[in-house]
C-alpha cells in the first residue's frame, strides 16, 4: 500500500503496544511525536526546552512545532514509501498541514473509554535500552528488567486528566474529520493486548 497510516486514539489507548504490528505487516517505519519529542527532552535541545512544560502539564505541543519536526522527518529516505504516524496528527490544522506534505491512506482508530485510560498509564513502564512498552499488571515486565524500566513524567493521575481534557477538546474532533473522508477504520481497543492485535492485523489486512 503507497501513502502513510496514521494510528489514531486517546492516550494510553494502546498506540505505541500496536504500532510493532503494523509496521511488521507493512514495512513502513514508525514515526512517534511523542518518542521524537521526549528525545529532545532528554537531549536538553532547543526543541526539547520548549516542548518540555506542555508535555509535562499534559497540554499539545503548539502546530507549528510538530508540522517541522514532522516536515523533517519526511524528508528522510526511510519515508519515502509512506510511514506509521504514531500520536501525529492530533489537531486539524495538523492534519490539514500533513496533507499538504504527503498522502494519508488510511487512520486506523483505536477505541478505548476514559475509564480504562488512567489504569493503563498510570501503570505503564518504558524499557529505556528496547524502547519496549510494560504494564504492572497487563503486560509484567521480566523480573531480570525491574530496576532498569522507567515511568515517564507525564505518567501521573493529574497530568493523565490534562491529556484526557486535551484529546477531547482538540484531537477527537480529528476522527470525525478523517471519518469524514472515508478513510477511518475503528478498532476496539478494550480487549487484551493479543486480542487488540488481531483487530488491528484485520484492519490492516482490509485496506
Ligand atoms: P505521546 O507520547 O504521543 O502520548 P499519548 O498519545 O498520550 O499516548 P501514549 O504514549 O500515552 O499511549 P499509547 O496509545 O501509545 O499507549 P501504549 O501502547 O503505551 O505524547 C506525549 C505528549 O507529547 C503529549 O501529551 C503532548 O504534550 C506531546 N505530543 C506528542 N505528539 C504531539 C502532537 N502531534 N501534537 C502536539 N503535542 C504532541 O499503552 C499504554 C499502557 O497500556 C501500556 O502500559 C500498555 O502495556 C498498556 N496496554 C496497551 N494495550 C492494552 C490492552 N489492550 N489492555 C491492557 N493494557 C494495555
Amino acid at each position: 500500500m503507497t501513502g502513510s497510516i496514521v494510528l489514531f486514539g486517546p492516550p494510553g489507548a494502546g498506540k505505541g503496544t500496536q504500532a510493532e504490528i503494523i509496521v511488521e505487516m507493512t514495512g513502513k517505519p514508525q514515526v512517534s511525536t511523542g518518542d521524537m519529542l521526549r528525545s529532545a527532552v532528554s537531549q536538553g535541545t532547543e526543541l526539547g526546552l520548549e516542548a518540555k512544560g506542555y508535555m509535562e502539564s499534559g497540554q499539545l505541543v503548539p502546530d507549528q512545532v510538530i508540522i517541522g519536526l514532522i516536515e523533517d522527518r519526511l524528508g528522510d529516505s526511510d519515508a519515502s514509501g509512506g510511514v506509521l504516524f504514531d500520536g501525529f496528527p492530533r489537531t486539524i490544522p495538523q492534519a490539514e498541514a500533513l496533507s499538504k506534505i504527503t498522502d494519508v491512506s488510511a487512520v486506523i482508530s483505536i477505541e478505548v473509554p476514559d475509564e480504562d485510560i488512567v489504569n493503563r498509564i498510570v501503570g505503564r513502564r518504558m524499557d529505556p535500552e528496547t524502547g519496549e512498552i510494560y504494564h504492572v499488571s497487563f503486560k509484567p515486565p521480566p523480573p531480570e528488567l525491574a530496576s532498569r524500566l522507567i515511568q515517564r513524567k507525564d505518567d501521573n493521575e493529574d497530568t493523565v486528566r490534562n491529556r484526557l481534557a486535551a484529546y477531547h477538546e482538540q484531537t477527537k474532533p480529528l476522527g470525525v474529520w478523517y471519518s469524514n473522508r472515508g478513510i477511518l477504520s475503528a478498532v476496539d481497543g478494550t480487549g487484551t493486548i493479543q486480542e487488540v492485535s488481531q483487530s488491528v492485523a484485520n484492519a490492516v489486512r482490509s485496506l
